[in-house]
């Protein structure tokens, strides 16, 4: 093979790449040194803004293969019959952190896939537990706000996080989940994924389910105790994205085992809490888990920036035979990711090679900062039109979502913060409850004891002994 030329990126041979051009051997440099100004100008472009949550992440690809027959409720192609494989990326993370944050913090993880399936993309963009701290899509902003920096230390903030949590007692489910040992999971490997929200699933019949998804990793779920989380982002602050990196490249491909919960239609109406709300999970008496196939990680990427940085993922992706609920919190969604993607990415996002569909996409969508394929070439760019353009697919219909009342700004009608974050606590071993006591005591220590006792309180209503214990740590039993 021949020697690989320098260039320029207009493709010009580069002669020196070490020494600048000069007036002379001690002479300024000189501004004709176009290769000179081009690297350092690229240079000075090299970042995209980070994601303004869950800017830390690691990906990888592989595929999903269905094991169990799903198509009486779903048409979606990549379901629709045992043995069939999608090709699949996942993108891990952080929330709260930036990009360079430590893997272990103690936070949700997220867990973003993308089926690159016949029909489309179809994005689960999810985290490691079931359920969320908030449900209405109005207070997210304020919600990622507490755990962010505080606007004059730029300090992570307690008073912020604990303040907000007391004032919004339907986070008290997920906090629950984030103080027990599963806010600081062993690897990304080694931790469920969830969908979280309730989605509508649709057959060939146009018949519609509720769902919710459920990946259980096989490798077994294992998590870390705070001091060692702790240790570990002093000691290898990336450690998670290691752990991927180097399973993958020897062979150890992770994998999960999909489930879902179907919920009938109608029994949306008269279940005993609001199935939509995201702070909630069904119970699996009422709904047990159905298997449904395995997702299987078995690739790294080549280049991080190209493949995971400029992924973009939003539960906008849908496909034929899967839809959406009325769940405020993933409506609210459905606008906020295609819209950080246009502002991060650009409006052509979608065309990067790990993002494009591998099925064709054709629209009239047109030009665009970096449209970097024909853009259509000469094809029409109108429609209707008479000219053989890309034709509407009346198949591809969602039913219609039946909705009643009058258009306002409506709280939640069943408020029941505790039952649940208590389950959760009695569910607990003797050794995970004190770990989770002793979790929360510790991070709510600096915190101001007029918010320590409004949290208390919502402690104590989940469950008399979890309120107690908490109290007694914090020198207010
Ligand atoms: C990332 C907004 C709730 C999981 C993001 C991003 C935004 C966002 C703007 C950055 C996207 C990008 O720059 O590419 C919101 C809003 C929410 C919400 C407005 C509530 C209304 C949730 C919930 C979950 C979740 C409930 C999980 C169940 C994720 C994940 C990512 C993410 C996994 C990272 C995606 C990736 O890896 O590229 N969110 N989010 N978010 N969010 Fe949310």
């Amino acid at each position: 093979m021949g020697k690989k030329k320098l260039t320029t990126s207009s493709g010009s041979p580069v002669a020196d790449n070490q020494n600048s051009q000069t007036a002379g051997q001690r002479g300024p440099v000189v501004i004709q040194d176009v290769h000179l100004l081009e690297k350092l100008a690229h240079f000075n472009r090299e970042r995209i803004p980070e994601r303004v949550v869950h800017a830390k992440g690691a990906g990888a690809f592989g595929y999903f293969e269905v094991t169990h027959a799903v198509n009486q409720w779903t048409k979606a192609k990549f379901l629709s019959e045992v043995g069939k494989q999608t090709p699949v990326f996942i993108r891990f993370s952080t929330v709260a952190g930036e990009k360079g944050a430590a893997d272990t913090e103690r936070d949700p993880r997220g867990t973003a896939i993308k089926f690159y399936t016949e029909d489309g993309n179809y994005d689960l963009v999810g985290n490691n537990t079931p359920v969320f701290f908030i449900r209405d899509p109005l207070k997210f902003p304020d919600f990622i706000h507490t755990q962010k920096r505080n606007p004059q230390t730029n300090l992570k903030d307690p008073n912020a996080i604990w303040d907000f949590w007391s004032l919004s007692p339907e986070s008290l489910h997920q906090v629950t989940i984030l103080f027990s040992n599963r806010g600081t999971p062993k690897s990304y490997r080694h931790m469920h994924m969830f969908g979280s929200h309730t989605f509508q699933w649709i057959n060939e019949q146009g018949e519609a389910v509720w769902v919710k998804y459920h990946f259980k990793t096989d490798q077994g779920i294992q998590n870390f105790r705070r001091e060692e989380a702790v240790r570990i982002a002093g000691e290898d602050p990336d450690y998670a994205t290691r752990d991927l990196f180097e399973a993958i490249e020897k062979g150890d491909y992770p994998s999960w085992t999909l489930y879902v919960q179907i919920m009938p239609l109608q029994d949306a109406d008269t279940y005993r809490f609001d199935p939509f709300d995201v702070t909630k999970v069904w119970s699996q008496k009422d709904y047990p888990l159905i298997p449904v196939g395995r997702i299987v990680l078995n690739r790294n990427p080549k280049n991080y920036f190209a493949e995971v940085e400029q992924a973009t993922l939003s539960p906008g992706n849908v496909v034929p035979g899967i839809s959406f609920s009325p769940d405020k919190m993933l409506q609210g969604r459905l606008f906020a990711y295609s819209d950080a993607h246009r502002y991060r990415v650009g409006a052509n996002h979608n065309l990067l090679p790990v993002n494009r569909p591998i099925s064709p996409a054709d629209n009239y969508q047109r030009d665009g900062a970096m449209r970097f394929d024909d853009n259509g070439g000469s094809s029409v760019n109108y429609e209707p039109n008479s000219f053989n353009g890309p034709k509407e697919v009346p198949e591809a219909k969602a039913p219609p979502l039946p909705v009643s009342g009058a258009v306002d700004s409506y709280p939640y009608d069943r408020d029941d913060h505790y039952t649940q974050a208590g389950d959760l606590y009695r569910l607990l071993s003797e050794s995970e409850q004190a770990d989770l006591i002793d979790n929360i005591v510790t991070a709510m220590k600096p915190v101001k004891p007029e918010i320590q006792l409004r949290q208390i309180g919502h402690f104590r209503k989940a469950d008399p002994d979890y309120g107690a214990r908490i109290a007694e740590g914090l020198g207010l039993g």
